[in-house]
């Protein structure tokens, strides 16, 4: 949760307006993260001082805090170090006071903002207070900010350098985080360091760099030590006259222009590339334990400790999205950009990987390990939310093409549970963003007990994309709205791919997979169908549904997860009580919810299932009940007696894919007539990297 974006210029002289508006349009990229709060850290007439400004609530209120200042905005930094947070709140309410940055002192000495839980503050916390250090809020941040000014002050007479002060710090820390640093004692730096969350920086140069990569350095004592000004300006490239910030002594290979002379470059940190595109595409992204150290134009690499067979360098590599993709556009909200944007995302995920003449589909990231998990004991999946509700909703298609048990596990249970998880396991962890904390843990938890572990993730880059052993990128593009959408299509999608690439081997099931795939090849255009229906699914919205407190979704077999996660976009976004209930156990307990009075949507798209599911349709009907059935555009009883919703017909398997997409409308229009934010609905982020 929380968005951090830090912005850095050298030799690029830049206005205290240009600087501030960079820092606040930076965070309202990452604003999806969390959006309680928001502040920023930038220098003040010199690099010797740090102004701090935060507001309550959305970015857009410290825009303005900002632009009320009674500052030089016309003033400009030949060099400038700034930055910025959007908080979700998780130690301490929302408040202008528990807003980051978090400072160390009334005198903003050294400046941090995070993103993460520091799991062992309170420990943190009662050291310093016995020291005769008082805390101003309730944040588990602050306590870090007080530590490194505590560090600094204790080890003065080493002269350590602000890599060498944070790398102390974050030693002593637990839990998970992304930091920057800044500090009035190191004027034109910044530190930044990472475990667990996310962290990249985006590089922007006139001319090229020599080479795109960083060596990670694993550092000497004298590292540690600060060069004294006559040691510093003995290096010859530039002096520290003309306002011009002095170069350090070990010139970084890859922030020299080809002509090998220092250049003028600005830096970009964030939590996500999507604070980045409009600026860089180049890009390199932080590890685990890496320590990002900033200053005179180049970047250093460190590592807090040394680890053996660590990789020794990190590219700089080139960003595929586009700016247009995380923009937009003529709609309201990016959550209904993103479910029109439907019927091209399942495109792209199956682009390049679906031979639909062939009937062949190859997931180039899976090639290599195909025998390993056709031999594997059972596969075992792992998510939350949204992303666990497409392992549920792939589940038996998988079963029955592969014939390998399959598992599907929420990942925070899994590891309350501790699971037994052995060698011969496969464990596939899905998740939209790649940063989810619970799923990251079940990740590592597998990884330590040898079992393969596949990542399907949305964001190329993120941790289960490093981390995981193989895996496939859905292809959905940026998904920015809070509620998952287009991401639960292709995740679906992904899944889909995964068993039918598994089980080619297969010859009984042939026919089978040449159905599904021809299912495939139909699906775009069905979800056209149903977006077309738009307006209806609003009127239903406004004039059946927006006055009701609760509302039951019901279904059976593939269409159980369609249940769950229509239930679930509705209660995220509209806040109205949703349940999803599997038909079948309507008699065991939910049937005494239904009467004349409780709404209820009933799945009865053609499968197997239908006559199961008509049972259930007598069963609500006979105690008053007033379903609206999801049916098939040509079954001509349903859509004569009932109120509907018709859906193009497709494989039983493939049919979530079309049933959800009504659904996500639906809830889309709940939540607009509700009044609510609907891309940052209350309490809830889009990235959950906290436990
Ligand atoms: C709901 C939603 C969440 C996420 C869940 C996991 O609309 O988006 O339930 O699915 O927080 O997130 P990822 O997929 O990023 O691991």
């Amino acid at each position: 949760m929380c968005g951090i974006f830090g912005y850095l210029n050298y030799l690029v002289e830049r206005d205290r307006r240009f600087i501030l508006d960079t820092l606040t349009n930076g965070l309202s990229r990452l604003e999806y993260r969390g959006y309680d709060s928001a502040g920023l850290a930038a220098d003040g007439d010199s690099a010797e001082e740090t102004y701090i400004f935060k507001q309550m609530g959305k970015v857009a209120a410290l825009k303005k805090l900002v632009n009320e200042q009674q500052v030089d905005f016309e003033k400009t930094f030949i060099s400038h170090c700034g930055m910025a947070h959007t908080r979700w709140a998780t130690h301490g309410q929302p408040s202008q006071l528990n807003s980051h940055p978090h400072r160390s002192d009334p005198n903003n000495e050294f400046t941090i903002v995070h993103n993460g839980i520091i799991t062992n503050y309170k420990e943190i916390k009662t050291l310093l207070s016995k020291k005769g250090i008082s805390f101003e809020t309730d944040t588990d941040t602050e306590c870090v900010a007080k530590l490194t000014k505590y560090v600094y002050e204790t080890t003065k007479d080493q002269n350590l350098t602000f890599t060498a002060l944070v790398k102390q710090v974050a030693k002593e820390l637990e839990g998970s985080f992304a930091f920057i640093f800044k500090s009035v004692h190191f004027p034109n730096e910044v530190v930044a360091t990472r475990r667990g969350s996310p962290l990249l920086v985006g590089v922007k140069t006139a001319k090229k760099l020599k080479v795109d990569f960083v060596d990670v350095e694993f550092g000497s004592a004298a590292d540690n030590v600060t060069p004294t000004p006559a040691e510093a300006s003995s290096t010859g490239f530039l002096s520290a006259e003309d306002g011009h910030p002095q170069l350090h002594r070990s010139q970084s290979r890859a922030f020299l222009s080809e002509d090998g002379m220092p250049q003028p470059i600005e830096f970009f940190l964030a939590s996500d590339a999507a604070a980045i595109v409009e600026h860089t595409k180049r890009v390199l992204y932080l590890e685990d334990d890496d320590i990002a150290h900033i200053a005179s134009g180049e970047l250093h690499i460190h590592r807090l400790r040394r680890d053996e067979g660590a990789s020794t360098t990190r590219s700089i590599q080139t960003l595929e999205i586009e700016l247009a993709e995380i923009m937009k556009g003529s709609f309201d909200h990016f959550m209904q950009k993103e479910i029109y944007e439907q019927p091209e995302s399942v495109v792209n995920t199956m682009r390049g990987r679906v031979n639909f003449e062939k009937h062949q589909v190859t997931l180039g990231g899976l090639r290599g390990y195909l025998q390993i998990m056709r031999r594997a004991r059972r596969i075992v999946f792992i998510a939350c939310g949204t992303s666990y509700h497409s392992c549920l909703a792939t589940r038996g298609i998988f079963e029955e093409l592969t014939e390998i048990p399959a598992q599907i596990e929420l990942a925070s249970d899994f590891l309350d549970r501790r699971t037994p998880i052995f060698r011969d396991d496969v464990c596939v962890f899905v998740s939209q963003s790649g940063e989810t904390a619970d799923t990251i843990l079940a990740m590592r938890y597998c990884l330590e007990r040898g079992a393969l572990c596949v990542g399907i993730t949305n964001t190329v880059g993120s941790s289960i994309s490093r981390e995981s052993h193989c895996g496939v990128h859905i292809n959905a593009g940026p998904e920015i709205g809070v509620a998952s959408t287009k991401a639960y299509t292709s995740q679906y999608i992904a899944l889909v791919m995964m068993a039918l690439q598994l089980s080619e081997d297969r010859l009984s099931m042939t026919e089978r997979r040449n159905a599904i795939i021809d299912g495939l090849y139909r699906l775009p255009q069905q979800i056209k169908q149903v977006l077309n229906q738009d307006s209806n699914l609003q009127q239903l919205a406004s004039v059946t549904l927006s006055k009701e407190k609760s509302l039951l979704l019901m279904g059976r077999g593939y269409q159980n997860a369609t249940c769950l996660e229509g239930a679930l976009k509705i209660k995220e976004i509209s806040y109205m009580h949703s349940e999803g209930i599997l038909a079948g156990e309507l008699k065991h307990g939910p049937l005494a919810l239904v009467d004349e009075n409780m709404p209820v949507i009933l799945i009865m798209t053609k499968d197997s299932l239908y006559p199961k599911v008509q049972s259930a349709l007598q069963q609500v009907t006979a105690r008053k009940g007033q379903p609206i059935i999801v049916c098939n555009d040509d079954d001509e009883d349903l859509l004569k007696n009932y109120k509907t919703i018709s859906v193009p017909q497709n494989v039983d398997c493939l049919q979530g894919l079309v049933n959800i997409v009504p659904l996500q409308l639906l809830s889309y229009h709940l939540a607009v007539i509700q009044g609510v934010d609907v891309d940052f609905p209350r309490n809830l982020a889009k990235s959950v990297t906290v436990e």
